[in-house]
């Protein structure tokens, strides 16, 4: 049994591909809290609301443009690339902001405008006043004639009708492909670039995780082409991309190119421009396909995206801060869209529409949740719109896109918990529409029924599984109104099943290649029939109805040969287990191993779910770590949910068998087994150590402390205490450490003070001869405001003098 433990190494792994595994969040630092009742959104109002981001599950959040501006497009038109807007706060109040995301674990990507500034930028007066053909006039592009690149469309249709606007003090034309006040910069000056990966260098010193290029694809013009993806462009976001990889890596670079598949993939390039950008034509197709009631164009546009090169990743969406842009669809998809979405003209604006998501569905609870499941299910990154996620109302009488950038809404107090201003003076007027002005956070997060609470379920049910970051098939039945795909990513395994239609509908499902595989549902966690090559697998369901499938492989029967331990893939060796991949493998490999051990109380009962509620490190201070104490919190399909304890341990896997291993971990310095450690004479040690030297170790949630007896020191000094494991009795685990003391593990914890623990220590308080006396205890105490974890307080775990009195 004196196995030698096995350090596992610490090796940077798959942090550096954080945005594949991301929930992003997009937000308007002006309209989300007002911090000084000034009526404009700030900094320090966000870093207020950072616990409800938190909460919400989100792993990073997109701040919209914050930095000096005449603010005629909202922040786009930027007038200085190195500060912040007075209005939101100063530097040092972003400062605080990043730090505090972080803290939470937060991504935070801010905005890069590469291809435009504001006309009041301090570039572009010096360009209008210096001479023709001067390096400073030549930060923009001007010419004498409104005449060239005739080709390139205009985006801002209903506002703009040229791409060029005469300066009186150049005396010359400048071009620009958004408001005539957004000149565009000159890229085929070297001293733009430079200019502009120093603005990169700034922002990415100061912790920044990651950049939105913004109108990416117009970096370039050339006559004769629409001035659209240009190599020259491509070649510029190489140059940034090297520039970024060499100085920064794990930083992400998001492209905002509103092209069709094939033109979206190539700022990919190679896997050597951006990591990511967004898939515009899906954006509408799964809007069309809801109203259409049918998968295809869905399916379709996905058939048409072309593969993506290694660490790349698509992020996807429902609604953003514009209109939804209607310019990646056909003339006719145009049509239906405004025929079914817009019919109120003041909806529209350019080639979109401006609304905000539930009022564009209807208000219709089914039809948003099926949307969203839809946007956290498909390949992609999913980002999540503020306000959204509670159903918020727009406002299309405001101008511009100013219908969906309106104040968040915290509470049923004045503004909407916004702001203390007079509402007169908000930068935006709160949504007073009768159907969504009592649309709120504090109304929601009090009903565990709410849009809110979904989403939060849904966002953590997303992040639990891996196959989300994996390869689509889609299953194809004859029924079109049922959209079916598989996600997979190494052995995970997800059905999607969805019906678009508002009718109840069943559908038959080919599932052949999938022979043998028992599906989960992922919400209930239900087990249903399992799949076979016999027969076309028949579901029901209900109108707009959807189902998530964790497919399984089939638990080995009584009587089957033992199944080898279950894999967890790690690159981070012990740390990974506990982090988001490695941990859901872990938590599913315990719910195989906990009904297994003597001193599982539930084992008539079903598991729903396992999840690690903490993992404290055990071993010296500095150093490789012995093991882990981790608390298990286990759900059941029926009655009150259980917390229980577990040392793990790990060990290599040619050491000598082990006949009851949780897991095996690959990955990283070879194959580990991953094992209970309650009998291995290094974590006995340590736990014990941990109470001797009163020493307290923090977990996530709160921290073990050990409390030593005044007799413990009488009865360890001296003495021989190698440990010797006991076995495992029904509820606890015992080891001996020498003739003079013995550990209990308390396998089940419960709130409050173990009656065990709290006796022997009266008791011995008292002086009573004829009981164990304790001489330690370890303790859990949790953190305030911790996620709910049911074990706290003393006695996890006692050490007793053996043999007392008698
Ligand atoms: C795209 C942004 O999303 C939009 O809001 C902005 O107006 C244009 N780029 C111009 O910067
Ligand atoms: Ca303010």
């Amino acid at each position: 049994m004196s196995m030698p433990t096995v350090r596992m190494p610490v090796v940077a792994g798959e942090a550096e591909h954080w945005y594949q595994d991301a929930v992003i969040y997009e937000l308007h630092v002006r309209s989300f809290a007002d911090s000084n009742d000034d009526g404009i959104g700030d900094f320090r109002g966000l870093t207020q609301r950072l616990d409800y981001l938190q909460d919400l599950g989100v792993t990073a959040l997109w701040l919209l443009p914050f930095y000096p501006s005449p603010l005629r497009d909202d922040g786009y038109d930027i007038a200085n690339y190195r500060a912040i807007n007075p209005a939101y706060g100063t530097m040092r109040d972003f400062k605080r902001f990043l730090r505090a995301a972080h803290d939470r674990g937060l991504r935070v990507i801010t905005e890069l405008v590469l291809n435009h500034t504001s006309d009041e930028h301090a570039w572009f007066q010096r360009a209008r006043r210096a001479p023709a053909g001067s390096p400073e006039r030549d930060f923009y592009v001007w010419s004498d004639t409104p005449d060239l690149y005739p080709e390139a469309r205009i985006i801002f249709q209903d506002f703009e009708a040229s791409n060029w606007t005469w300066d009186p003090v150049a005396g010359a034309y400048f071009w620009h492909r958004f408001y005539s006040h957004q000149p565009d910069l000159n890229w085929e000056n070297p001293e733009v670039e430079r200019e502009m990966f120093d603005i990169v260098d700034y922002w990415l010193e100061m912790g920044v995780d990651g950049l939105r290029l913004d109108a990416v694809p117009y970096l370039f013009e050339r006559e004769g082409t629409n001035c659209e993806n240009l190599p020259e462009t491509h070649q510029a976001l190489k140059a940034l991309r090297r520039h970024v990889d060499e100085r920064f890596p794990g930083r992400m670079l998001l492209a905002e190119a509103n092209q069709w598949p094939e033109d979206a993939v190539a700022y990919f390039g190679d896997g050597d421009e951006c990591h990511m950008a967004f898939h515009f034509p899906l954006m509408p197709r799964m809007f069309m396909s809801v109203r259409m009631e049918d998968r295809y164009p869905l399916v379709d546009i996905l058939a048409q995206t072309p593969p993506l090169p290694e660490g790349s990743q698509w992020a996807i969406f429902l609604r953003n801060h514009d209109e939804l842009t209607l310019e990646m669809v056909t003339d006719e998809e145009r049509d239906y869209m405004y025929r079914v979405y817009a019919e109120d003209p003041q909806a529209r604006i350019n080639l979109g529409i401006r609304r905000r998501l539930a009022p564009l569905l209807g208000n219709d609870r089914r039809v948003i949740e099926l949307v969203n499941a839809l946007l956290l299910t498909l390949p992609g990154t999913p980002v999540i719109y503020y306000g959204d996620e509670i159903g918020m109302g727009d406002n299309f009488y405001l101008g511009d896109r100013n219908a969906v950038r309106t104040p968040m809404q915290w509470s049923g107090d004045r503004n909407g918990g916004f702001s203390r201003a007079n509402p007169q003076r908000l930068f935006l007027p709160v949504i007073a529409d009768p159907e969504y002005g009592a649309v709120n956070v504090e109304a929601q997060q009090s009903n565990a029924s709410s849009l809110l609470w979904w989403m939060k379920r849904m966002i953590g049910l997303r992040k639990r599984h891996t196959a989300f970051r994996g390869s689509i098939e889609f299953l194809l039945s004859e029924n079109r109104h049922v959209l079916a795909f598989v996600r997979e990513y190494e052995e995970e395994r997800i059905l999607v099943v969805a019906n678009l239609s508002r009718r109840a509908q069943y559908v038959e499902l080919d599932v052949r290649h999938l022979d043998g595989l028992v599906p989960e549902e992922l919400i209930g966690h239900t087990e249903f029939p399992p799949l076979s090559a016999e027969r076309p697998y028949v579901l029901t369901l209900g109108p707009h109805d959807f189902f998530l499938f964790a497919l399984h492989v089939p638990e080995p029967r009584p009587g089957d040969a033992a199944a080898p331990p279950p894999a967890i893939r790690s690159s981070n060796g012990w740390a990974g287990v506990f982090e988001r991949r490695g941990r859901t493998q872990l938590e599913e490999a315990l719910a195989k191993h906990l009904p297994r051990q003597r001193w599982f109380a539930a084992k008539s009962r079903k598991i729903r779910r396992v999840s690690v509620g903490d993992a404290m490190r055990l071993g010296p201070v500095r150093g490789e770590p012995v093991g882990y104490l981790c608390l298990i919190d286990v759900e059941l399909t029926d009655g009150e949910p259980e917390t229980y304890v577990l040392p793990l341990a790990a060990r290599r896997v040619d050491d000598a068998p082990h006949d009851d291993p949780i897991a095996v971990v690959r990955g990283g310095e070879g194959d580990v087994l991953l094992v209970d450690g309650a009998d291995d004479p290094a974590v006995a040690r340590a736990l014990l150590e941990l109470i001797r030297r009163r020493r307290r170790v923090a977990g996530r949630s709160g921290s073990l402390e050990g409390v030593p007896e005044r007799s413990l020191r009488r009865l360890a000094a001296g003495h021989d205490l190698t440990p010797a494991p006991l076995g495992a009795e029904q509820s606890n685990s015992s080891i001996a450490f020498g003739q003079g003391l013995i550990m209990k593990l308390f396998r089940k914890a419960e709130a409050g003070t173990n009656p065990e623990a709290e006796l022997g220590g009266l008791l011995s308080a008292k002086g009573f001869e004829h009981v164990p006396r304790t001489a330690g205890v370890l303790e859990y105490r949790r953190a305030k405001g911790a996620p709910s974890l049911r074990a706290q307080g003393p006695g996890l775990l006692m050490v007793n003098e053996p043999q007392v009195g008698g």
